[in-house]
């Protein structure tokens, strides 16, 4: 394929690149995938205002979330086994991130660990935390974090028990790959990435290898999670967290006004409205539909942040209209690792910029801190 101009195309080559496995484990949602499709669905649902004959020069995408400027309201998302879509991927990502001036999320199922991307970053990422039933392995994942000198923790609230996800299963995903007939006939194919692969000495999950006691099958993300994610997590370990971190702290995975209600009470400074890339409660309502009426019930009072469905710079345009202070992008940087490795995440962050410019213009605007709801002319997801 030449020069990837969409999302879409980086897809089709990341399909190309990267064992079966690993790419439906991105591209996967729970169950049927109805609220995978819902998310990106209910994005074209909503139009825009076509404006003209205003001056377009001098136009500026630069923001701030969270209090930290960013070239443009895009976040990248932490998202498991990032480093089985590339070799180092979650190293690369972190770096293309930092060049392009937007704020890198690393996962704790990561397979690069923090300390790694520490090394080769010059400025503070963000971490993401799940919180696993030995809370003593939690504090020291906070500490390490703060060690590296992340300058957000973004605590997810919405997989303590992993949503199925039927692709992962028929395929045998695990990290590293097991040796079975099955998975190696899904690496067989792919012997680019097999080589890359073969270079790096990264292919667990570098968070908790050597850094957890008592785990039986760590290669194996659902039995990890069944085992060692605590079901009891409550409000009342947000608060520990949060005075334990001491730092700014993102919930992840709001999509309800009480749940949004809750969150801004423990004095969070921000909220992403997230249905796990509908990739947990098959059937939950698509995040941007959601984002209204929670942006209405709990914007005057913490950052409201979305992901879920941002596949363009338009999605994220729309979601900035709807009050999200910032966007975070998933799989559309997976897609450019896994299509070409530190470029092809360049690759996906500037055609969402290039998108969301020039869209931005044709709207009649020149600065994004300036867009509003007034750029909207349907929107079929009111407060
Ligand atoms: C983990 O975050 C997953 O969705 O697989």
């Amino acid at each position: 394929m030449s020069k990837p101009l969409t999302i879409a195309d980086l897809k089709t080559m990341a399909r190309r690149r990267v064992p079966k496995m690993f790419f439906d484990y991105a591209d996967s949602g729970a169950w049927t995938e109805s609220t995978y499709r819902a998310n990106e669905d209910d994005f074209s649902r909503i139009k825009l205002r076509q404006r003209v004959l205003v001056d377009m020069t001098d136009r500026s995408l630069a923001t701030t979330m969270i209090g930290h400027d960013v070239s443009m309201p895009v976040a990248l998302a932490p998202t498991g086994l990032t480093g089985m879509q590339h070799a180092d991927g979650e190293m690369l990502a972190a770096k293309a991130a930092e060049e392009a001036g937007v704020p890198f999320t690393l996962s704790t199922m990561s397979i690069c660990s923090i300390e790694d991307v520490r090394s080769v970053t010059s400025k503070p990422f963000w971490f993401q935390l799940y919180v696993m039933k030995d809370r003593g392995f939690v504090e020291r994942l906070i500490g390490r974090a703060r060690a590296a000198g992340c300058s957000a923790l973004v605590v997810t609230a919405d997989l303590q028990i992993l949503g199925q996800r039927h692709k992962d299963l028929r395929n045998g995903l695990s990290a590293p790959p097991k040796w079975t007939l099955n998975s190696a006939m899904q690496l067989a194919t792919k012997p680019f990435w097999c080589l890359d692969m073969l270079r790096t000495s990264r292919r667990g999950f570098g968070n908790i290898v050597g850094h957890a006691s008592n785990v039986s099958d760590l290669s194996s993300l659902s039995a990890w999670t069944a085992e060692q994610f605590d079901p009891r997590l409550s409000w009342d370990d947000i608060r520990w967290i949060k005075d334990l971190w001491g730092g700014k702290l993102i919930i992840k995975g709001i999509l309800d006004e009480d749940d949004a209600r809750a969150a801004a009470d423990t004095g969070a400074d921000a909220i992403i409205v997230s249905n796990h890339g509908g990739r947990q409660l098959d059937g939950a309502l698509s995040s941007i539909s959601m984002l209204p009426k929670i942006v209405a019930a709990v914007g005057d009072r913490l950052e409201v942040h979305l992901d879920g469905g941002v596949r363009s710079g338009q999605d994220v345009l729309k979601a900035v209209a709807l009050g999200a202070r910032g966007t975070f992008i998933g799989r559309p940087f997976l897609y450019g690792l896994g299509a070409l490795g530190k470029p092809g995440v360049t690759a996906a962050l500037e055609i969402i910029r290039k998108e969301m410019d020039i869209t931005m213009a044709l709207c009649g605007k020149r600065d994004i801190q300036d867009i509003d709801a007034g750029v909207i002319a349907e929107n079929p997801f009111h407060a």
